[in-house]
């Protein structure tokens, strides 16, 4: 109890330290520069995430525990191996600590991804994974009403869902994906919008992209929340990472 008094404090604390907020910008901008979230894997695939938001993810799976995470944007994979590598932890734990036999295949724990360009040799990779078992994939774009009605029917049946946005950052199509996918998250649980950062990045940073500076994921929640009260932003996470691409994207469903 007084271990989790003085982490709460400290993360408190960082909210308003001014020199470590002011660290942590500078390393983001110069590390959305220099490429830095392209470098990293998860068991094998290329994830293309902060370090520190993979550690959030894992905090939310296991506390929350879904059945089901849905995911918009698959890339390379990785993100859907994390997810997946965590939902395996899960029915590892359960079976552990139920003294069962564990068959990894009968699991009804899923990650769903969705992407409008599944690059074949990203899919085979992700389909010789051994963790291939917990994943289904969906190519298509995340907005257009026949993915969308998919991912609902995909989804009946599933208690508690989790999902993450990471597809087309533009305003548009981040606002289209929170009225699609916001609905499924179960109360408790989180809608996971990553690159809010692009709003604090200098308005010359992604010349080459259709998003910036007040056209971006960010944007897109804080216009959701006006008419979602069901969501509120979870500061407790961006303030314990400190180096994150999602502050005010940690969106939990609180009714
Ligand atoms: C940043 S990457 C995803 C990274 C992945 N989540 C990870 O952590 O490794 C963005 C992906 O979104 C996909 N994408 C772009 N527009 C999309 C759309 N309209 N619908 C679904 N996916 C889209 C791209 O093809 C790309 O693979």
């Amino acid at each position: 109890m007084i271990f989790e008094k003085e982490v709460l404090a400290r993360i408190e604390n960082n909210g308003t330290n001014r020199r470590l907020r002011e660290a942590a910008s500078r390393f983001t901008l110069e590390s959305i520069e220099t490429r830095y979230s392209y470098n990293f894997r998860w068991l094998a695939r290329p994830i293309i995430q902060y370090p520190q938001d993979m550690v959030a993810m894992q905090e939310l799976i296991w506390q929350f525990k879904p059945d089901l995470i849905i995911e918009t944007g698959i890339a390379h994979g990785g993100s859907l191996i994390l997810s997946a590598s965590m939902l395996a932890l899960i029915d590892y734990c359960e079976a552990a600590e139920a003294g069962t036999a564990l068959d990894p295949k009968a699991s009804r724990r899923r990650v769903l991804g969705l992407d409008i360009d599944i690059r074949a040799h990203n899919r085979t990779a992700i389909e010789e994974h051994p963790l291939a078992h917990k994943i289904e994939m969906i190519q298509g774009s995340s907005i257009a009403s026949e993915i969308i009605a998919q991912v609902h029917e995909y989804a009946k049946g599933y208690k508690c869902i989790l999902v993450c946005l990471d597809s087309n950052h533009t305003h548009e199509h981040v606002l289209a994906e929170l009225e699609a996918y916001a609905p499924l998250v179960s109360p408790d649980s989180y809608c996971v919008v990553f690159d809010t950062v692009i709003e604090d990045m200098p308005e010359d940073m992604f010349p080459d992209r259709p998003w910036g500076k007040g056209n971006n994921p960010k944007t897109a929640v804080l216009e959701y929340l006006k008419t979602h009260p069901e969501f509120e932003i979870d500061q407790t996470i961006p303030n314990k990472l400190m180096l994150t691409v999602a502050r005010d994207g940690y969106l939990k469903r609180i009714r």
